[in-house]
């Protein structure tokens, strides 16, 4: 090794001797004729000396400019008393210099590497390898490093087998557009690469393997946004013989130990509450709710009808319902605030928002016209207001936010309203991770601009055992599903459910989908198949891995615990890619490009 310790470990245990280090300048400054240098490894800094009385290695520091590779050689001695620095894991000691070499010179780089400053993230991501030198970015790799080990050190212990499965394979859909690998050998014919490996670890199931798991990487050509990549890593686990209960429990131990090992800081309430989706919805019109804080959700419906307001009576005559919640203190937001709320719920699809304020003179029962300001249009009697502040919760003080509406039009605003005021209340404790499972999800759900019902999780989850029959109604918005979520902080870390493992459910369910049964054949031929072979029952899960470390790491964005992310629009900025490629490579695919 060109190094004997990595620098970030040098402590007081090392004061007399003389050691060798390796790394990257990070800083250089010059005080009173001495020049001090932070070293820089993957481990940390540690500062290094050079007097003008060794004169070779001070001329090594007076040359070297900052991301320099040098190899340095001193002793290691405790730092004068007053300049010690306690934020630094080595800020006890310092390095007194008498050897040094430059293994490698390097350029400007574009950026800071020293300093935590906002850089434009095109630029990080076409300078990858220099953005993943930054500490924060080396923290969050480590993390990720740590994570995986942990699940796989975990499951190991319960007896999991960690199993590949293809890349280049049939359409797996969860949802997204497929990824296609266009074949040389067969004209014409393509791979696609696996959304998941659902139906790969199914197979598993039913080839004996009882429990596996992956570390998986899964392709959706989707839209992507802060939390979506177009390939991401799955934590893809599956089970035999058990029920929603067995896999539930597995993952809320895994989580809840891996927390306490890998964030022993973090406050972890447990044991995690399990929710119906349709709690979810009626509390915090979010299927997966942020649970660090209240402002749960009223429906008043009912006394929304009592007034004369135009768009509640529009709402409400066309089936919709009016629901809100109270913004504890919001009694006093100015007119301009509550224009801006407005606007944000305008945004997210809302038409609208209405609002009550509530001042702080009277108690609910003695209530004013003086203690009330409401939307404009909603003339209502400070009774109907104070029956109002006691449906939804609210205190003399606070302001009661409400929209009307369809459910599935109001609820993402109302979500979306909900956590931006937790955040501006500082509800939101950045150091509590507020898991839940919530459960029961619905097995189909209308897509209304297609005109047909989509797999509300996907096509291989079984309905609820009492709720088979229902699939042979008309009302399959009703059937409930073994399917469940975790969630953690407004955040959906994963998604799973017990499958369906015989032929005639599954191929039942695909129709009501839409599918042919040429189609079936076509398309899931090779899964029915092996249902007739003495498929077990099974089910698991898939927690993402990009999001659960992007949490655990206070990152902004998935992209910040990626390595090699890909932007917003898909491309990798570093290797240019997706690329044009030649004639020769194309003729050879039987490909042509049509403008
Ligand atoms: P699902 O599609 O819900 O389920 O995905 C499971 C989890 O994977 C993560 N995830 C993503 N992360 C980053 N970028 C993306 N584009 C992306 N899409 C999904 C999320 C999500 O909760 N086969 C099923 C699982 C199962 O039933 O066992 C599946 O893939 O954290």
């Amino acid at each position: 090794m060109l190094k004997d310790i990595p620098c970030g470990e040098v402590t007081e245990d090392h004061v007399g001797s003389s050691i060798t280090l390796a790394g990257w300048v990070h800083r250089r400054r010059l005080h009173g004729g001495v020049v001090f240098i932070d070293l820089r490894d993957r481990s940390g800094l540690v500062q290094l000396v050079f007097n003008p009385d060794t004169p070779n290695a001070y001329q090594v520091a007076e040359q070297v400019r900052t991301e320099w590779v040098v190899q340095v050689k001193g002793l290691v001695r405790r730092r004068p008393e007053g300049s010690e620095n306690p934020a630094l894991s080595t800020g006890a000691v310092e390095v007194a210099v008498d050897e040094a070499v430059v293994l490698n010179q390097s350029l400007t780089p574009p950026f800071y590497i020293n300093e935590e400053s906002d850089v434009d993230e095109s630029l990080r991501l076409k300078y990858r390898y220099l953005d993943l030198r930054r500490p924060t970015m080396q923290a969050n790799i480590q993390l990720r490093h740590k994570v995986v080990k942990y699940i796989r050190d975990f499951l190991d212990t319960k007896g999991f087998l960690e199993i590949e499965t293809p890349i280049l394979i049939k359409s797996t859909p969860e949802g997204a557009r497929d990824y296609l690998v266009p074949s040389r050998l067969q004209a014409g014919e393509f791979y696609a690469l696996p959304q998941s490996p659902q139906q790969l670890k199914q197979l598993l199931m039913v080839a004996g393997m009882e429990r596996y798991f992956q570390i998986a990487r899964c392709f959706r050509d989707e839209d992507l946004r802060a939390d979506r990549q177009p390939e991401f890593t799955q934590l893809d686990l599956e089970m035999s013989f058990v029920d929603e209960e067995d896999v539930l429990s597995l993952t809320e131990e895994l989580y809840l130990t891996m927390m306490r090992t890998l964030v022993p800081g973090r406050n972890v309430p447990g044991p995690m509450p399990r929710i119906t989706y349709d709690e979810a919805m009626a509390r915090y019109a979010s299927d997966k709710p942020d649970l660090r804080f209240g402002l749960e959700m009223s429906d008043v419906s009912d006394l929304a009808a009592q007034t004369d307001f135009n768009v509640f009576r529009a709402v409400l005559n066309s089936g919709g319902i009016v629901k809100g919640f109270a913004v504890p203190g919001g009694g006093s937001y100015s007119n301009s605030a509550l224009r801006e709320l407005e606007d944000f719920v305008k945004e997210r699809g809302a038409r609208g928002l209405a609002h009550v304020r509530l001042g702080t003179e009277h108690s609910l029962d003695d209530l004013t016209e003086s203690d009330v300001r409401m939307a404009s249009g909603l003339n209502m009697h400070p009774q109907w207001a104070a029956q109002l502040a006691r449906q939804m919760g609210a205190e003399p003080g606070d302001l009661m936010l409400l929209m009307a509406g369809a459910p599935h039009a109001i609820h993402a605003a109302l979500s979306a309203l909900r956590e931006e005021m937790g955040h501006r209340l500082g509800l939101a404790d950045p150091n509590t991770l507020a898991f839940a499972f919530v459960v029961d999800f619905p097995l189909f759900e209308w897509d209304a601009e297609e005109e047909r019902w989509n797999s509300s999780h996907h096509p291989f989850t079984a309905p609820d055992d009492d709720q088979i029959h229902l699939l042979d109604g008309n009302d399959l918005g009703s059937i409930k599903s073994k399917a469940y979520d975790l969630v953690c902080n407004g955040s959906e870390l994963a998604s799973g459910s017990i499958r369906i493992h015989r032929r005639e459910l599954q191929e039942k369910v695909l129709r009501l989908l839409g599918y042919e049964d040429s189609d079936i054949q076509e398309r899931f031929g090779h899964l029915l198949e092996a249902f007739d072979y003495g498929a077990p029952p099974h089910g698991g899960i898939a927690p993402g891995i990009d999001r659960l470390v992007a949490i655990l790491a206070h990152a902004g964005s998935i992209r910040d615990v990626i390595a090699f992310p890909k932007t917003q629009r898909g491309t990798d900025l570093l290797f240019g890619s997706p690329s044009p490629v030649s004639d020769a490579q194309l003729r050879e695919l039987h490909l042509r490009v049509v403008e």
